[in-house]
């Protein structure tokens, strides 16, 4: 089938809610992208589940049959370059990555991370962000480097953190903007409006917004 706007190869490895959020996207036709093909390291990952459903070639690529990192990164490689893929993304995928894979598509890999980085990247945001006792937290699309987490950021959302919050009431809170920012994100590369400007990312054209801002906590004495 052929399909309008930017091949997208999703890699996942677990749950897929943000692999979901892609696909609801694309269907609805909010954003300019498809789902060509998506991979995942775990076999037994929903998110594979999702794309059989959704008739999206789904492949579990499996790290015990190859000798590297650097090996896995290139068969993925392979697969993403057999189903002609634009833009690679990574959505719940708990692989470091290796040159193998981000020499090939410089600046067209993104990642989506459960914080406002650069505070918590890594495992465990949520629960790094309470132990801390951050008012504001969030998420962040970025672009993939060699580095961890520190790829050029592209788009974040804040959302308040609670005082009774645990680790999973931040997390739901958090993922419903994840689900928000990351089909944003390929819109904007779809629609080729970004620009990078050292470690910025320059949106062209931004359309007026609100002008949100979060908060936290409330103030309540009407400053
Ligand atoms: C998300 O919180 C994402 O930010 C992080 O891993 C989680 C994946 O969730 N990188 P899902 O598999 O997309 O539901």
């Amino acid at each position: 089938m052929n399909k309008p706007g930017l091949r997208l190869g999703v890699l996942a490895s677990g749950r897929g809610s943000n692999l979901e959020s892609i696909i609801r996207a694309c269907s609805a036709v909010k954003i300019h992208a498809g789902i060509e093909i998506v991979i995942s390291d775990r076999a037994r990952s929903q998110a594979l589940e999702h794309a059989r459903r959704n008739q999206i070639p789904a492949v579990h690529l499996d790290p015990k049959a190859h000798s590297s990192r650097e090996d896995y990164d290139a068969a993925a490689v392979r697969l993403l370059h057999e189903h002609r893929v634009d833009l690679v993304v990574l959505a719940g995928y708990m692989r470091l990555i290796t040159s193998r894979l981000i020499g090939p598509f410089k600046n067209r890999i993104i990642n989506i991370h459960p914080s406002l980085l650069p505070s918590f990247p890594g495992l465990r945001s949520h629960r790094q962000a309470l132990e801390w006792g951050v008012r504001i937290s969030g998420c962040t699309v970025h672009f993939v480097d060699e580095t961890m987490d520190q790829g050029s950021i592209i788009i974040q959302a804040a959302v308040p953190v609670l005082d009774g919050d645990t680790e999973e009431t931040l997390e739901a809170r958090v993922l419903e903007q994840e689900h928000r920012i990351l089909p944003q994100a390929i819109e904007y590369l779809a629609e080729d409006r970004l620009e990078i400007s050292g470690r910025r990312v320059i949106l062209k054209s931004p359309k007026p917004s609100a002008g949100a801002m979060v908060v936290s906590p409330m103030i309540e004495i009407g400053l």
